[in-house]
């Protein structure tokens, strides 16, 4: 039995699959990286394929640490991340004994809610949201689409009654965002909230619009 003291980074599970809102991904994931936290990441094939739609080739998975570094900075070599396969059941993730302290699914396609709703575990995102679930760990869902179907609202609510936090990509206005940027900073930074880590992505508010 290993009694090894030696303090880890905190652990997070990101997935990404494919609604819109890569930028959204990125951002969360430099975001944590920043922190200093280790990841593991998996990526869905329409994710990956979100990946170079929307922020083209130099975003590709493959590519996905120089494209971070090259956006965001240095500061991203903080942390580090293990890619798994979407396919690969036997990763550290599919087990209840691994470390991560929880997990974010950023952006949720209605596919991947629904599976997660169900607990349907086809695939190692599903499944490793289906541990955080039965772990009692917080998972974030980030869902993206519009309008909604009821089978689709009824998803969230079931992934919501199981103890998920259901965290839609609805960036805010009243920062006054000037890019596409800021609202990808206050679309991590709500996630970053929600997982308890402090950040200083967007402005708290004060009481009244800042110009
Ligand atoms: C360019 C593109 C954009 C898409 N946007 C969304 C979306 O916003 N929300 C959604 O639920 N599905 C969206 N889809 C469809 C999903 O990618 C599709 O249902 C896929 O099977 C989801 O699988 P996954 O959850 O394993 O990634 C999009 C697909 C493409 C190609």
């Amino acid at each position: 039995m290993s009694t090894d003291q030696t303090p880890r980074p905190p652990r997070y599970v990101v997935a990404i699959t494919g609604a819109s809102g890569a930028l959204y991904a990125v951002r969360t994931v430099a975001a944590l990286l920043e922190r200093g936290c280790a990841l593991d990441l998996v990526v869905s094939d329409y994710g990956r394929r979100l990946l170079r739609d929307e922020l083209g080739e130099s975003a590709a998975v493959d590519n996905l640490l120089p494209y971070l570094v090259g956006k965001y900075g240095d500061g991203v070599r903080r942390g580090a991340f293990d890619l798994h396969s979407n396919r690969d059941l036997g990763a550290t993730i599919a087990s209840g004994s691994q470390p991560a302290r929880g997990m974010v699914i950023v952006p949720c396609s209605m596919k991947s809610l629904a599976g997660v709703a169900n607990g349907l575990s086809r695939n190692l995102v599903e499944r490793a949201a289906d541990v955080m679930l039965k772990e009692r760990k917080p998972l974030v869902i980030v869902p993206r689409e519009t309008p909604m179907s009821l089978p689709q609202l009824r998803n969230m609510v079931a992934c919501a009654e199981a103890g998920a936090i259901v965290l839609p990509a609805m960036p805010a206005f009243y920062q006054m965002p000037k890019s596409l940027d800021d609202l990808s900073d206050f679309l991590a930074g709500k996630i970053l909230s929600v997982l308890g880590l402090d950040h200083g992505l967007y402005p708290a508010w004060t009481g009244q619009v800042e110009r």
